[in-house]
């Protein structure tokens, strides 16, 4: 670690005092730049090491922002809690300021670039006085690989600093991929709570304005006013996704909010799959399930982002651009994921759950029985009385952990390998407690995308905002995508037809819903290690050996082309989650039209006889 205290700064204007190692005359000046803009006190080049880490961390300690979890129970793991208006993502501030309207296209919030540039300065201008900037230099992808790309955080934040260690390849490292003239993306975050002189700091600062702001043409991102999650980890939603599928679009690539896993039959065939479930929709926990049926098994590349490059044998290879999970820490329990929970045991940073007594943590869904005392997210008293007279949560219901992919007992031997791992199929679920059947396998490719694409789910507390409200989520992506979405439905029909031109195998592509429930409001689906039942029938479909009867939307299984063994489960209740109600589907294909309208500009053709066909099908 290196260090520039505020004197050198102000002293010459901008000089900033970088590392012998760091090379990059352009990086340099625009680390100067965003310092003379910020107006840090001290300036701290990260090297990724543990001592830094533990250092930064101890720091936190000592300024509140966290707490340090009993050694004997959490070994080397700290609990932060956030301000109360600081829990989740927030898409209403997050916009993407291409230069013409349409290449945001009317899913996400556009400024004009020069007019966002001229909002922003003002509120950057000063807006690290007291603090600390730190330098986080971080690759997405393997270091060095071909298909990584680099980027740089600068962060008042230490908690993102310490977060980014652990999300990404992070460190010194960085600077020598990077040389004298390398590629990077530019991040600056800051939690926009400049302190004057001697003003005493808060645990979690963040400021009640926000912005999340992406620069596409420039590949530029400027984040203000939150330390929470992928707000603030910039190389998550805004890099992984938001810049790199405007990056994909242009050099024949996709990033999607996808897990990756690995499937392996009792006979040793392997196959890759990944799934786009959009937040809070049981990616991390499809990523890590333990199959319910003897035999088979799972392993993780990643849980929440893909990057899905044709090979040259023109089939499509997918990388896990991230080094940890930030997982949803709610609901996540040693029945239904011992996988996570084992991952959990050491050297780990949650956000927002509770303390218990002893030192550890707990979350709603970890036990049956909550503890008999707690502090909450919030830091007050909390019994499982005042829970029910209350209806207070324990831990916030976006609560989170943030831990080293390498510590799940399950990770996949490929996880890290740079040339990506083959997919098979493709899964796009959301969360339905009505009109979804469990499971649909498209007839092809463009009835795949159109499943995709017009996907509906209930939202849920990843972002701020209503709960439990059904909206389009195409692709699991209307939060993190980058540019226009017709443009993006015209960029996987393209794909599809590049393939299919060299006579490669194109994925299947699967639609599921885990979360139909019945007329008392429960999940009728077990869910979680019983999925498997579902991913062996795609898989077998694949190598063409199960069955399915084709309805209106595409192929399903009936009763008996599912795995049974080891669940009881009525043709009764298989038939609940599975049937297919006409009215609902008239309903339903309402909302795809009014989508369709929306996006009517530059909608591909394809996706609009699509539904016509769809239409026609169900009034048959
Ligand atoms: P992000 O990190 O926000 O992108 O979320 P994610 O898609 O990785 O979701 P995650 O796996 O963390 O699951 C979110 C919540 O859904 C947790 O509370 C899980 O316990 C629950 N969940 C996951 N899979 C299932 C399932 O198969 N059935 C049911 N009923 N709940 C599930
Ligand atoms: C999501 O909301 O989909 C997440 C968590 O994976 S965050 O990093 O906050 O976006
Ligand atoms: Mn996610």
């Amino acid at each position: 670690m290196s260090q520039t205290t505020a004197n050198d700064i102000a002293a010459t204007g901008a000089t900033i005092n970088a590392p012998a190692y760091v090379k990059h005359p352009k990086l340099i000046s625009w680390i100067a730049d965003i310092a003379a803009l910020t107006k840090p006190d001290n300036i701290v080049w990260c090297d990724g090491s543990q001592e830094e880490y533990d250092r930064l961390c101890a720091q936190m300690v000592a300024s509140g922002t966290m707490k340090k979890l009993n050694e004997a129970k959490r070994p080397n793991s700290y609990l932060a809690c956030s301000d109360p208006t600081d829990v989740a993502r927030v898409e209403d501030r997050t916009f993407i300021c291409s230069e013409k309207k349409e290449d945001a296209g009317p899913t996400n919030n556009w400024m004009a670039p020069a007019e966002m540039r001229a909002t922003l300065n003002p509120l950057f201008d000063g807006c690290m006085k007291g603090r600390t900037m730190y330098v986080v230099p971080f690759s997405m992808g393997p270091l060095g690989s071909p298909i990584a790309h680099i980027g740089v955080e600068l962060s008042d934040s230490p908690y993102v600093a310490v977060n980014m260690r652990i999300m990404t390849r992070m460190g010194k490292a960085v600077y020598d991929v990077l040389g004298s003239d390398g590629d990077f993306v530019p991040c600056v975050h800051t939690v926009g709570a400049p302190l004057a002189a001697g003003q005493q700091d808060v645990a979690w600062p963040c400021n009640a304005t926000k912005y999340i702001v992406h620069y596409p043409e420039s590949r530029e991102i400027w984040s203000f006013g939150s330390g929470y999650g992928g707000n603030a980890l910039l190389g998550k939603k805004c890099f992984a996704l938001r810049i790199a599928s405007t990056m994909g679009r242009d050099q024949g690539w996709l990033a999607e909010h996808m897990l990756i896993l690995g499937v392996e039959s009792p006979e040793g065939k392997k196959h890759y799959v990944a799934a786009a479930f959009p937040s809070a929709c049981g990616k991390t926990n499809f990523a890590m399930l333990i199959p319910a049926i003897k035999g088979w098994k799972v392993t993780t590349i990643g849980d929440d982002i893909a990057w899905i490059k044709p090979g040259k044998d023109g089939r499509l290879y997918a990388i896990n651009p991230e080094a940890g999970y930030f997982g949803v820490a709610p609901g996540t329990n040693t029945a239904t994921n011992s996988n996570c929970m084992a991952s959990l045991t050491a050297n780990t940073i949650f956000t927002n759950v509770a303390l218990t007594d002893d030192g550890d943590v707990w979350w709603e869904g970890m036990t049956k029985e909550a503890p008999a005392h707690l502090i909450d997210w919030q830091g007050k008293d909390w019994t499982p009385a005042i829970g029910k007279e209350t209806g207070r949560k324990a831990a916030h219901p976006n609560a989170r952990f943030t831990v080293a992919a390498t510590q799940n007992p399950v990770i996949d031997a490929a996880w890290d390998d740079p040339a990506g791992v083959p997919i098979s199929a493709f899964i796009f679920g959301g969360r339905r407690s009505t009109t979804v059947p469990l499971v649909t396998e498209a007839r092809n490719w463009i009835e795949g995308v159109y499943m995709a694409a017009t996907m509906g789910s209930e939202t849920t507390a990843a972002a701020a905002g209503q709960q439990g409200v059904v909206r389009r989520d195409p692709f699991a992506m209307l939060p993190f995508m980058g540019y226009n979405m017709s443009d993006y439905f015209q960029h996987w029909l393209d794909m599809g037809k590049k393939i299919d031109a060299i006579g490669a195998t194109l994925p299947s592509i699967y639609c599921v819903n885990w979360f139909r429930t019945d007329e008392n409001g429960k999940f009728v689906w077990p869910g979680f290690g019983d999925n498997m039942r579902v991913l062996k029938w795609m898989l077998e479909r694949i190598e063409g050996k199960a069955n399915g009867i084709e309805n209106v939307f595409g192929v399903t299984p009936t009763f008996d082309d599912l795995s049974w063994d080891g669940l009881e489960f009525t043709e009764e209740q298989f038939h609940t989650i599975t049937s297919i109600d006409v009215a609902a589907w008239e309903e339903e294909l309402v909302l795809h039209t009014e989508l369709f309208e929306k996006l009517a500009y530059r909608l591909p053709a394809e996706l609009e006889a699509t539904r016509v066909a769809l239409k026609n099908r169900l009034s048959m």
